[in-house]
């Protein structure tokens, strides 16, 4: 059993969390950027590297306080190293060499995407492999099959938009909030998911690939009319709106639970883990939730509070890789792809 320091700051969240054993989170603070790239429509990196550099001194004091621990109780502390923005991964990655030099403590080098597919497992338990692990965020769609925490392979990937990338995209056509996903997930909700047939791109019978980009040309085109980018959106009423948000979402939620039950085809497995900031996605919940009930399969979906970039998933597959005497020395460097 080890008390893991997580540091998490590949993109706009600065966070810090204290977790015992790989599960037990003793707390999880996220410091988000959000009302200061909000004006920008996304994530400006210079910005965010800044403010990773003036809130992670609170934001590490904040989840030991609330942890109820000392540095003497850790036995350990893990960062995320890739993939990410490379300003924003290494102030985080500078935060945990310092800590650690300066505690006398082993440092663990963890990529933020393995840490998402690991992410259920926080409440789920070791249990839950083997599995097929869906993870959609805002960079990142990608099916794996996963047998134990260290034995991850990658079955498909998007070959264009990440699932979130596009949430975020369409959103900015129907000019929505940013970030897009849950303000869609939101309109959705008045919305007739049936109203407008946007395309549900397979890519063949077999492949578990993901493309979003023609799904978003499509909401484009709809909205302005065919080969036209702009001049629609004023003439839609806030009911045709919330259509066009709903049946966006449906084609994307169907593409991303057809695929995953194509992946537990091929693999035979039972279990399905769903992870990342897409993953706190009301009607891909519902749809997965269905689909993998309909065939006796178990969903184990991440908590809400593990979706979105945090730091406890990363001090949990930390805590794993601790253990297994995966350690770094200070030499550790940052790397923004995987
Ligand atoms: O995992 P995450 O916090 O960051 C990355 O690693 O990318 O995911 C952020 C993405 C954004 O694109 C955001 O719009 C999307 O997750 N997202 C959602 C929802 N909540 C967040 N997309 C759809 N529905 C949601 N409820
Ligand atoms: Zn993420």
């Amino acid at each position: 059993m080890a008390t893991i320091l997580g540091i998490e700051s590949s993109c706009d969240e600065t966070a810090a969390a204290v977790v015992v054993d790989g599960h037990d989170v003793r707390s999880s603070i996220i410091a988000s950027q959000v009302d200061l790239h909000r004006k920008y429509g996304g994530v400006v990196p210079e910005i965010a590297s800044r403010a990773h550099i003036e809130k992670f001194d609170a934001v590490i004091a904040e989840a030991m306080d609330l942890a109820e621990v000392s540095p003497g109780d850790i036995d350990a502390i893990a960062v995320t190293t890739s993939p990410g923005l490379i300003g924003s991964l290494l102030i985080g990655v500078t935060a945990a060499k310092t800590l650690s030099w300066y505690w006398n403590k082993p440092l663990v080098a963890v990529d933020h995407v393995l840490a998402h597919v690991c992410s259920p497992a926080i409440d789920g338990g070791p249990g839950i492999w083997p599995a097929v692990a869906l993870v959609v965020s805002g960079g990142h769609s990608s099916l794996y099959r996963v047998d134990d925490f260290n034995a991850i392979e990658r079955l498909g990937q998007t070959i264009d938009d990440a699932a979130g990338e596009a949430f975020d995209k369409v959103a900015t056509i129907l000019n929505l909030r940013y970030p897009g996903g849950p303000e869609i997930d939101r309109l959705a909700k008045r919305g007739d998911a049936g109203a407008v047939a946007f395309p549900r791109t397979m890519l063949g019978r077999e492949s578990l690939d993901f493309s979003f980009s023609g799904l978003k040309t499509a909401v484009l085109y709809h909205v302005n009319g065919p080969g036209k980018t702009s001049g629609g959106l004023e003439k839609l009423n806030e009911q045709q709106i919330a259509h066009i948000a709903a049946s966006f979402q449906e084609a994307v939620v169907d593409v991303l639970v057809r695929k995953t039950m194509r992946a537990l085809d091929r693999t035979g497995y039972d279990n399905v883990a769903l992870s990342g900031g897409v993953a706190a996605n009301s009607r891909l919940r519902a749809k997965m939730e269905a689909a993998c009930a309909d065939r006796g399969a178990s969903l184990y979906a991440a908590k809400l509070a593990y979706c979105m970039d945090n730091a406890a998933m990363i001090a949990a597959l930390g805590e794993r890789m601790f253990r297994q005497g995966q350690i770094v020395t200070l030499e550790l460097d940052a790397s923004a792809r995987c």
